[in-house]
């Protein structure tokens, strides 16, 4: 008898089991809490939440919705280092699910942008910049690159600065390279990596006054170490670069 209530109390909870409410922090900028994950929920939940367990719930002022019942809040300025406290209810009240969060790790950067690659002929080397908005000292940074399009990525080690220095590149070949970034150690290291940002590429001297290898748009090429070898410059490599077909000319 007992086993069959478990059983049967187990069934009803299932229908009535707390939300999956996920929430990220995203680029330091807002919180995103997110209860649909891929299906319209059945019921439209009320949210609210607190950063402190002696304040009173704010409601939800930014509600993210798909077609009908709310699947999302997003939460301005958020405390990160603070607990956060949420409060999902049936937009009747009549049931209520409290759960607590430690966001402190939660954080997911938006990817690195205004990728640039310089090249130093002299000691064979590439080098890769680029640029966020939340300061370098809190972030660490990871490199992807192939050279051609048949070979493996390989990917570089954790880079604490907004740089990557391949050494020993073949300067006749093509490299594509991307970048990712995530919250570091010194300010709370987060579980979570950006995405991998959008990629760019270096093209060796021969192949840059032709059209893009396979890429469709024009590219110029301008040589401008050829006057001083050795020196690190600029190259006008393609940034952010629309998917191919979609001409561009850089
Ligand atoms: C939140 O919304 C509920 C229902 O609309 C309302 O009763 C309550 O006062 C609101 N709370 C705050 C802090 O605004
Ligand atoms: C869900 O509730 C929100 C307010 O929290 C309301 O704006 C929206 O219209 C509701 N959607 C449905 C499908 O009831
Ligand atoms: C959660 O929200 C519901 C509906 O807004 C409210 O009735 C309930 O008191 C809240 N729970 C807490 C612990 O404040
Ligand atoms: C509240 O909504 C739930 C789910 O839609 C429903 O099962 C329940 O009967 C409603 N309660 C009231 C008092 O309307
Ligand atoms: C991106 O690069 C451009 C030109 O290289 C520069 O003007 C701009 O300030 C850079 N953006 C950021 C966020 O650094
Ligand atoms: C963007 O990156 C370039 C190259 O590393 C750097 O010189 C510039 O200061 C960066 N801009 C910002 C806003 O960080
Ligand atoms: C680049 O273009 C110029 C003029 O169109 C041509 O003379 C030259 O041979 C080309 N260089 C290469 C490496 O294809």
């Amino acid at each position: 008898m007992l086993f069959l209530l478990l059983v049967l109390s187990v069934l009803g909870g299932g229908s009535c089991s707390s939300p999956d409410v996920q929430c990220l922090i995203i680029n330091l900028e807002y919180l995103k809490c997110t209860w649909s994950h891929g299906k319209l929920p059945e019921v439209n939940y009320t949210f609210s939440f607190k950063f402190s367990p002696m304040r009173n719930y704010m409601n939800c002022s930014r509600y993210l919705q798909e077609g009908g019942p709310n699947i999302g809040c997003i939460i301005d300025k958020p405390d990160r280092f603070k607990k956060l406290y949420i409060n999902l209810s049936h937009s009747n009240g009549t049931r209520v699910w409290d759960q607590q969060f430690d966001m402190v790790n939660k954080v997911k950067l938006n990817p690195p942008h205004n990728l640039s690659v310089e090249v130093n002929r002299q000691n064979q080397e590439l080098w890769l910049y680029w640029n966020h908005s939340v300061k370098s000292n809190c972030r660490e940074n990871q490199v992807m690159y192939r050279r051609n399009e048949e070979s493996q990525w390989q990917f570089s080690t954790l880079l604490p600065a907004d740089f990557y220095s391949l050494p020993q590149a073949s300067l006749k070949s093509q490299y594509e390279f991307k970048v990712k970034t995530r919250v570091s150690n010194t300010c709370g290291m987060s579980e979570f990596w950006s995405d991998w940002g959008p990629p760019v590429w270096w093209y060796p001297a021969e192949q840059s006054n032709q059209t893009g290898p396979e890429l469709g748009v024009d590219f110029q090429h301008k040589d401008r170490d050829a006057v001083t070898p050795g020196r690190k410059v600029l190259y006008p490599v393609m940034e952010h670069l629309p998917p191919r077909g979609h001409g561009v000319s850089v």
